[in-house]
């Protein structure tokens, strides 16, 4: 391919989360060449908004924990649509996952006795969360980084792929281009590994930063791989509200899990008014049992507040609606009470949540450990991803991988907090392994140059045209229109058009032009990215059109219950001969006896 930068890989990742990071060491430690691809810079990774720590039933806090009681929490948030066979596998293996981080040199809090130290969560049963301060993704990241570099793994940073390549049904490779220099690449690869993260650039208000487009789950859809549960987008209760310019920064939950409190405008506890049948014998009913719960009363129930996320993102949004909100159209949060109990509790909060005490000094200039920071949902976190095999996480496409947020299963229809870094963990691990042996089983690939080119040719595009709007109006279109029809409380009216919208998007993305050269250019850099975020939000819309029912993060307004018809359907998107999107729905994979008496034993 002569005209391409062309770089050779036996396995190819593409996304240098915890994820990618984790598969390209395990890859390379099987004795592979691996390229890491990186759209941003190596350590810039949503990773980092994981900040409250890694689930890993260790047991070091409370010795109830186990393997089993992970796996119950984990099926019971996602409501039974979770794949669960990758829930046993993740809570089997995300304790040795964190050892091992350990081992590589991360950092944690540390109980008295000197073990690794772990917090509540919402919808854990126990104290899980292994972490160090709020900081705990960026640790992650940090470790496996340096744990990468050390093992010789080839990286190529600001690097975005536009397509993936094949060779029959088998993927070969990949095409993308150079941020910097705007120049094409060519990736030959024997297996390739998405961990590409999210898509909460699809939406307003998110935690996400500019990366997350969409691109693994949108390449994976036009590469012929199939997209498993889409409608499950989640909406983190708690993201920072004001001033205007950081709305959608993440607030962490271990706020909630160290005993923040969420208020209404009246200084009411409003989540009393509405705890879930499920988690009636869980929840405190007086806000002492549940200060006690936080700070490891073993024989207090939890409070309302570490309710799972679904849920607590509902009840701010009722609140808002109802009028009882704050004045920037958020909610309160409050860790400052905790003074009433400690007596030294300003540095208690700045020792346990030095990111928070921070980001709202600096943004907003509150000091959390005097007053209350105004918070409201942000669009943190997608469920629904490429359909993977739960052992070896390899696509219905030979050959392509898929881990972490662009993969689906783990979740179903809502995700626990701290199970995503363990999640990175156990399954980049496995997608690395797996990738790895895929790549020594099967030959060389054959890569298509009439392939390469026509994305070339396409990528130039918004270049030719010498009219037409620019691509950020269409970007910010698209997330206004996201956020208002396809968010967190949904309705057929809203969805239907919803789909209108994007039909006219589309159209619009096929015409935006841009000027300049292909050299630092984001102007062109958006146009390009139009593509995958059109691709995400349609599968979401008509994922949620489908799902006639509300059940986890997925709400409908006009079927507000659970339907039994849907409770062990997973939706799949996938794209037909036609070129357009199918939506249907298969059999949820079934649960084997012995992990249903698991669940039975938990209740
Ligand atoms: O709130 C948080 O620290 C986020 C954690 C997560 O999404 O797992």
């Amino acid at each position: 391919m002569p005209e391409f930068e062309t770089h050779e890989h036996d396995v190819l990742v593409i996304g240098a989360g915890g994820a990618g990071l984790r598969a390209a060491i395990e890859a390379s430690a099987a004795g592979v060449s691996v390229g890491v691809v990186t759209k941003s810079l190596l350590g810039k990774a949503h990773t980092v908004m994981a900040e409250g720590g890694i689930a890993a039933a260790m047991a070091n806090v409370d010795d109830r924990d186990n393997w089993k009681v992970h796996f119950a929490d984990t099926m019971r948030g996602g409501q039974y649509l979770n794949n669960p066979r990758m829930a046993q596998l993740h809570a089997q293996e995300a304790p040795a996952r964190v050892k091992e981080l350990e081992a590589w040199g991360a950092l944690f809090d540390r109980t008295s006795d000197g073990r690794i130290l772990q917090r509540n969560f919402g919808g854990h049963k126990y104290p899980r969360l292994a972490h160090v301060g709020d900081r705990t993704g960026l640790e992650m990241i940090r470790t496996l980084q340096d744990h990468g570099i050390h093992r010789g793994i080839d990286v190529h940073m600001e690097c975005t792929i536009i397509t993936l390549l094949k060779d029959g049904e088998r993927v070969a490779g990949a095409f993308g281009y150079d941020r910097e220099r705007g120049r094409f690449k060519l990736f030959h690869a024997k297996a390739v590994v998405l961990a590409t993260g999210g898509i909460g650039r699809a939406y307003q208000i998110t935690s996400n930063s500019w990366e997350y487009t969409g691109d693994g789950h949108s390449l994976a859809f036009h590469a012929g791989a199939d997209l498993l549960d889409m409608e499950f987008v989640q909406f983190h209760p708690t993201g920072m509200v004001w001033p205007p310019s950081v709305r959608g920064v993440l607030v962490t939950e271990a706020v909630r899990g160290e005993g923040g409190v969420l208020l209404n405008k009246d200084g009411r506890r409003f989540l009393f008014d509405d705890i879930p049948p499920l988690y009636k014998n869980q929840t405190a009913d007086n806000p002492e049992e549940g200060w006690r719960y936080t700070q490891g009363d073993k024989d207090a129930r939890r409070p309302p507040e570490l309710l799972t996320r679904d849920h607590v993102a509902r009840c701010i949004v009722r609140e808002i609606r109802e009028g009882r909100g704050s004045p920037h159209g958020g909610i309160f949060l409050d860790i400052s009470w905790i003074k009433e109990k400690l007596p030294n509790s300003a540095e208690h909060i700045k020792r346990k949540l030095p990111s928070m005490y921070h980001q709202f000094k600096q943004l907003a200039d509150i000091d959390i450990t005097k007053e209350p920071m105004e918070i409201g949902p942000t669009t943190h976190y997608m469920m629904g991803g490429v359909r993977v095999d739960g052992d070896t996480q390899m696509s219905s496409v030979p050959g392509l991988f898929a881990a972490g947020e662009c993969a689906a299963g783990l979740h179903g229809a809502n995700r626990l907090g701290g199970n995503s870094l363990s999640d990175l963990l156990v399954f980049g691990k496995r997608a690395g392994e797996n990738a790895a042996r895929f790549a020594k089983e099967h030959g060389a690939t054959q890569i298509n140059s009439a392939e390469a080119q026509a994305a070339a040719r396409r990528a130039v595009e918004p270049f030719e045209r010498a009219s037409g709007e620019g691509p950020y109006q269409v970007q910010s279109d698209l997330q206004t229109m996201m956020q208002t029809h396809v968010g967190i409380v949904r309705r057929e009216e809203e969805l239907q058009k919803a789909l209108e919208e994007i039909a006219k998007l589309r159209a619009r993305a096929g015409q935006a032009s841009v000027g300049g050269n292909r050299e630092y250019n984001p102007g062109w850099h958006t146009a390009l990215d139009l593509e995958n975020l059109l691709t995400v939000s349609e599968a979401i819309a008509r994922s949620a059109l489908d799902r006639k029912e509300s059940r986890g993060a997925h709400f409908r307004d006009d079927f507000p219950s659970k339907d039994e018809a849907f409770a062990k359907a997973n939706t799949l998107v996938r794209k037909g001969l036609d070129g357009a999107m199918q939506v249907t729905r298969v059999p949820a994979q079934e649960m084997p006896a012995e992990l249903k008496q698991i669940i039975e034993e938990m209740k």
